[in-house]
């Protein structure tokens, strides 16, 4: 096995040294992270799953994303939720309502660890219907997934472009948020045209499923309908002929 005699303070040292790319990037991580998560990183390093680090793509309320490569040098985006941060009662009650994580513990660890799989699982199964990074791994607080863009530059989120037919784009939305309800189950939950990124051919591919839950969930319905709205308002905005109502009213 991996037993290195080294305490984890001197091993850390040595990978972090390896592994970072800048000494900005490096602080960056520092700067967040607490020792759990240095250590899940240090055993993620040693497992072969994360090579280098880059710098921070974006940081958000709960999360900060890395860009980073796997030791055989393919690019990854390594997400990392704060175990300090976020809207910890909010993320307890999205779990508990989900049949797959009903039984999380209750402790800050425990919810953001779950809060963590959840977005795993969930990219697992929408990858089947559409298209969205590719997981690779999860270990802790810590999610490691495909990158969706070009060299450094992660794609441009829909917020971002000029939409070039607007009526086609919203239709796509629409049948592939129909598709995740009734064949897999669950609904995004914090769909909208920042969690949205298109490639060249601004062909959409999805990411931030961590709010997504299962069907069954006593919110699900009325975050469907969230996300049809939102989605609606966009292309609206854009001159899209939009009816959200019927279109809600079609997944059932
Ligand atoms: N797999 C990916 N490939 C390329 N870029 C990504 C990927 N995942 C995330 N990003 C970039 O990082 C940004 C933030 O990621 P994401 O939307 O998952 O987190 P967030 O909105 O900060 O979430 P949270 O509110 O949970 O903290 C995205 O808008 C996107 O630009
Ligand atoms: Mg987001």
């Amino acid at each position: 096995m991996n037993q290195d005699p080294r305490d984890f303070e001197e091993r850390w040292k040595e990978k972090s040294r390896q592994m970072f790319d800048s000494s900005e990037a490096k602080k960056a991580f520092q700067n967040v992270f607490d020792h759990n998560t240095s250590e899940t990183m240090l055993k993620m390093a040693d497992q072969g799953i994360i090579g280098k680090m880059y710098g921070v793509i974006e940081s958000g309320k709960e999360s900060v994303v890395f860009l980073a490569d796997t030791p055989e040098g393919e690019r990854v985006v390594v997400k990392i939720y704060m175990t300090r941060a976020g809207n910890f009662r909010e993320m307890k009650q999205y779990l508990r309502g989900d049949k797959r994580f009903r039984n999380v513990k209750d402790d800050r660890r425990s919810v953001i660890n779950e809060w963590t799989k959840k977005e795993y699982r969930n990219l697992e199964k929408a990858r089947e219907v559409l298209r969205c990074p590719k997981p690779i791994a999860v270990r802790n607080n810590i999610l490691v997934m495909e990158f969706i863009g070009e060299g450094f530059k992660p794609y441009k989120k829909l917020k971002e472009v000029e939409i070039e037919n607007p009526d086609q784009g919203y239709r796509n939305v629409i049948e592939a948020v129909k598709k995740l309800w009734q064949e897999k189950k669950i609904i995004h939950g914090d769909l909208s045209e920042y969690n949205i990124l298109v490639d060249g051919e601004q062909r959409p591919v999805w990411i931030d499923f961590s709010q997504g839950v299962h069907r069954d969930h006593p919110e699900a319905k009325e975050l469907l309908r969230r996300d049809i709205d939102r989605v609606a308002d966009f292309f609206e905005r854009e001159g899209a002929d939009v009816d959200p109502v019927k279109d809600y009213e079609s997944m059932f």
